[in-house]
């Protein structure tokens, strides 16, 4: 990305600024630019390219309601003409600039043959060496969620998973073990062989560690379905279309750990990422069954298609029995959730009233919003079953997100520190430096939590 945004003080001016400022910025220019402005009826909000007297581009204005937001110019690289922009703008807008300038040039054109060639795009010029590379760290990490998750299932199996958590551990030096196929069983993984064992593609889980043991430890769960057909209890064509991503969570903490890693937070980082394909075979896991998890609680199967919380909880055992200082987990976990808050906002549940406070206040600070949901006990009599220790959902369609994270409360200890996302992973519309596919939610919110607190 460095061709994009670099650390120089050349260019062609970039002004960048608030609708509030326009008219104190109109009188501070020359008689031509007034003119200019004045003749091509510009009204003093969005994109104007002013020529000097030769025709040739002499200055860009970009005007917005508020050049703070972290997407506000997620637009603006595609839209200028090429060649080098020197960026003039407040200081305090400058942050949220760079990076939606680097998030707005995303594309994923992985599978595109035709007229693929890049047209060439812009670079913005910012004489802060830290402030480039902070953008590109967070561009980087937000890229990465959405390449995973835009990744046809096909190509995005649980051995690309495990590639992809190497290929991060090589860059930062950290560390991957892998479980594989049976030795699931063997070493006592019994819901993540459950659920991927009718697949051709053998599920795993997937274990990196980095950083110094002597700092606090944080570990990440993420759920890597890398296609959720439902299993036995099979989604309707709609609800299946996309389930490519519902190894988003996975994405989700790999992103953040690459932010974690970038960043070297003074960290004892673990991710685990139990990843599987919810496939349909004979062998396929059926309505009814029972399985015995790695914390000894039994679960009867009510529906194969809640597979998410079925994975996460013996990866979620594995990330207790270290006793971190905090467990976070990320996960496509249910349609209910998006019924709840709607695709954008993702939903999350915490057993530590501070933590949750902190994250939702710097994702607010930051436009990248979370929600915190309730852990309501009463709600757990959902998942009594007439066999087992419990059942893996509720019969009744109400409070989904609900039940589903109380699940996983079963298999966190009371006095863990734990946090839970139920994301979409995905955008359904193309909003400002966002279009339509995979997305990153609430990862640079959690980032800028744990980089405020582990200093
Ligand atoms: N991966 C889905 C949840 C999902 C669906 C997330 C659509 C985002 C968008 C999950 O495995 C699932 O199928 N959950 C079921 C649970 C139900 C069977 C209790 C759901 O939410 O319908
Ligand atoms: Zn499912
Ligand atoms: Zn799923």
């Amino acid at each position: 990305m460095n061709h994009l945004l670099s650390a120089d003080n050349k260019g062609t001016p970039l002004f960048i600024l608030n609708k509030s400022k326009y008219y104190d910025w109109l009188s501070s220019q020359n008689k031509q630019n007034q003119a200019w402005l004045a003749n091509t009826h510009y009204k003093g909000e969005g994109l104007c390219l002013l020529p000097n007297t030769h025709g040739e581009l002499s200055l860009a204005l970009f005007v917005i309601e508020d050049a703070k937001h972290f997407f506000a110019c997620g637009e603006l690289i595609k839209q200028l003409p090429p060649g080098q922009y020197l960026l003039q703008a407040e200081r305090e807008h400058q942050q949220a600039i760079c990076f939606s300038w680097l998030v707005g040039a995303y594309k994923f054109d992985r599978y595109v043959t035709k007229s693929k060639k890049a047209h060439s795009l812009p670079c913005l010029a910012v004489n802060d060496q830290m402030l480039v590379d902070s953008a590109i760290k967070y561009a980087e990490a937000t890229a990465l969620v959405r390449d995973l998750v835009n990744t046809p299932a096909a190509d995005m199996m649980p051995v690309n998973l495990g590639d992809c958590a190497q290929n991060l551990a090589d860059r930062y030096q950290g560390k991957v073990n892998q479980i594989i196929g049976e030795e699931l069983l063997e070493r006592n993984y019994p819901t993540i062989h459950a659920v991927g064992r009718a697949s051709a593609h053998a599920p795993r889980l997937i274990d990196l560690t980095w950083g110094d043991t002597s700092h606090p430890q944080v570990t990440l769960v993420g759920k890597g379905v890398c296609f959720d057909s439902g299993g036995l209890d099979l989604k309707p064509a709609a609800g299946m279309r996309n389930m490519k991503k519902d190894m988003g969570g996975s994405a989700h903490v790999l992103g953040l750990a690459q932010l974690i890693m970038s960043h070297n937070l003074p960290i004892n980082l673990r991710v685990l990422i139990p990843a599987v394909e919810n496939a349909v075979s004979s062998n396929a896991l059926r309505p009814g069954d029972v399985i015995t998890t790695r914390a000894g609680i039994t679960v009867e199967i009510h529906n194969t298609d809640a597979e998410g919380r079925l994975v996460l909880c013996d990866a979620l055992t594995e990330a207790d029995a270290d006793k971190p200082d905090l467990i976070i987990d990320f996960a496509t976990l249910t349609g209910a959730m998006r019924v709840a808050l709607g695709t954008e906002l993702p939903g999350f549940f915490s057993t530590c009233d501070d933590i949750a406070t902190g994250i939702t206040h710097a994702g607010s600070k930051i436009n990248d919003p979370v929600w915190r949901m309730p852990l309501y006990s009463d709600y757990r009599d959902l998942l009594k079953s007439s066999i087992a220790d419990m059942t893996n959902c509720a019969t009744v369609p109400f409070g989904g997100a609900i039940t589903a994270a109380l699940y996983l409360q079963e298999f966190v200890d009371k006095d863990t520190n734990w946090l839970h996302f139920d994301v979409m992973a995905y955008n359904i519309r193309s909003l400002s430096g966002r279009p339509i596919g995979g997305e990153a939610f609430g990862i640079r919110a959690v980032f800028d939590y744990l980089q405020a607190k582990y200093k």
